[in-house]
């Protein structure tokens, strides 16, 4: 049907009628564009997802994604069911919310692949040049040992290095609150915890004071980065990226004998390959950045949303302070020189139910894969090249799935909690580590990292909430689909040396 002959069956409004010619053809017009629209709309529909409905060209959905991502998914699952696209800032993804797709995909992984995205991000985010990244000794070799070095065999040496190093780490914060016994709690917690992670990797060697301003400025202009965002929006972001690998620069080229094995590895590699000293410099802040951006705000949400809570700390000390009594009196005499062998050798039931709380209620991933060939999945047709994207949130605020979702409750995971969807078991309840081969490599040292932190700073530091200031930390939402969302203000605490 031709364009004229569809608008003469349109019913001719009223002010039709006389010399109001115009206006009926601006009517006319609309409705002819509206009607190409979704013409052109359900094209591209076939066999495609269905499209979350917007109204502004380009823009899409994406103020409502950056604003309100937990409303803007169930929305979306609730017209669309739990595969959809949204349209954002130009770009168009297909999003995934149920634990059984999710879990599909993870189980695909010949067809949905991470590695692209990996090396994609390595390029364009931590400027790893492209002869370097497409290098085959990057995935064959450096890839496979990286993987190794962090597994559960090889990542107990570090941490038993990061006990030690927490130990002091947190011994120089409460020094430095002495004389200020009120204070914020960002700055008091995350330079410990941050430091005591670098100093675990790459030893006393690295300038870790030197880079953490660098760290943060970078790590705050990520998620434009990551848009693609122009040059002159992104001045102190890449000046923080600049800084960290000239940092990591002078460390590489300097005595560093201090490492750790991993380091050393990825090192040896890197020069058998005889990469570019900045390129191998870069590599090491994507470490840097994969080990510091989650991590350290975690262990920022036990204590700040514990604090929050009618009893505080309390029951996480009292679980701690019992632990290490026990642990004390059945090795009688024995010096624990790593600060953390009666943490790494117990078994701390609240707060690892607390830590997997955090990781649920805090994180907002997209743990995207690139579809490898044209495929059918779930019924919808995929090209290759395409993204798809696991919002592992959208299952983590299912009220089906846990009980009041939005509420944090750290007892959620205790006594072998299950948790189920119209009656059967949903085993990937809590992906806060993403899932399948490409789940964060990380996880091992994540888990130890923030048990030894966090029962370290329960047993040194006594931490209250100031009274007097009604400041609360909230989700910083606008960090959509990175990770552990960081904190939107912070908290007045009291900090004592804690006397035993
Ligand atoms: C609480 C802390 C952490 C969280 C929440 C976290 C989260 C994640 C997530 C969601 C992914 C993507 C996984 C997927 O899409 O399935 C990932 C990947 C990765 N993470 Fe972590 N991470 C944390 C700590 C760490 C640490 C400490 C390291 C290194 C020491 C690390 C290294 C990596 C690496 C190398 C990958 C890429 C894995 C691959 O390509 O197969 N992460 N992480």
């Amino acid at each position: 049907m031709s364009s004229s002959g569809l608008l003469s069956q349109v019913p001719l409004p009223a002010f039709s009628t006389g010399n109001d010619r115009s206006k009926l053809l601006m009517a006319g017009a609309g409705l002819l564009a509206v009607f190409l629209y979704k013409l052109v709309e359900r094209r591209n529909n076939d066999g495609r997802p269905p499209m979350l409905k917007y109204w502004i060209p380009w823009l899409g959905s994406a103020i409502e994604l950056g604003k309100n991502p937990d409303g803007i998914f169930a929305r979306a699952t609730a017209q669309l069911g739990p595969i959809f696209r949204i349209k954002a800032a130009g770009q168009d993804f297909t999003y995934v919310t149920s634990p059984e797709l999710i879990s599909a995909i993870y189980r695909e992984s010949k067809i949905f692949e991470f590695v692209p995205i990996r090396m994609d991000m390595a390029y364009k985010i931590f400027d790893v040049a492209r002869e370097v990244n497409e290098d085959p000794v990057m995935t064959e070799d450096l890839f496979k040992t990286h993987h190794a070095k962090l597994s559960p065999k090889n990542v107990g040496e570090i941490h038993k290095r990061y006990g030690g190093f927490t130990y002091e780490s947190i011994q120089i914060a409460l020094d430095n609150s002495s004389d200020t016994p009120i204070t914020k709690l960002s700055p008091f917690l995350k330079p410990a915890a941050y430091d005591a992670a670098l100093y675990a990797f790459f030893g006393k060697s690295y300038d870790a004071r030197a880079s953490y301003q660098p760290f943060i400025d970078f790590d705050n202009g990520f998620p434009l980065l990551q848009a693609g965002a122009p040059k002159f929006l992104l001045k102190k972001t890449l000046a923080g990226r600049d800084q960290l690998t000239e940092i990591t620069k002078r460390y590489l080229t300097g005595p560093h004998s201090d490492c750790s094995d991993f380091v050393s590895s990825i090192e040896e590699i890197a020069n058998e390959a005889k990469w570019p000293l900045k390129d191998v410099a870069n590599i090491f802040i994507t470490d840097v950045w994969a080990m510091q951006a989650n991590a350290i705000n975690v262990a920022y949400w036990v204590i700040a949303l514990q604090l929050m809570t009618p009893d505080g700390l309390k029951p996480l000390i009292d679980e701690v302070d019992a632990i290490r009594n026990a642990w004390k009196e059945s090795h009688p005499g024995i010096q624990d020189d790593t600060r953390c062998r009666w943490i790494m050798e117990s078994t701390f039931p609240l707060l690892t139910s607390t830590i997997q709380e955090v990781l649920r209620i805090s994180s907002q991933i997209f743990s995207i894969r690139l579809v490898k060939e044209p495929t059918t999945f779930a019924g919808y047709e995929f090209r290759a090249g395409e993204s798809i994207i696991c919002a592992t949130r959208a299952v983590h605020m299912d009220e089906e799935i846990h009980s009041n979702p939005r509420e944090y409750v750290p007892e959620r995971y205790l006594d072998g909690a299950k948790f189920t969807k119209n009656g059967r078991p949903v085993p990937n309840h809590t992906m806060g580590f993403g899932g399948g081969v490409s789940m964060c490599e990380g996880r091992h040292f994540a888990w130890g990292e923030l048990r030894i932190f966090v029962a370290l700073l329960l047993t040194l530091a006594n931490i209250e909430l100031d009274s007097s200031s009604s400041e609360r930390p909230k989700f910083m939402w606008s960090r959509v689909g990175l990770g552990i969302m960081p904190p939107d203000g912070d908290l007045s605490i009291r900090v004592t040396k804690r006397i035993l």
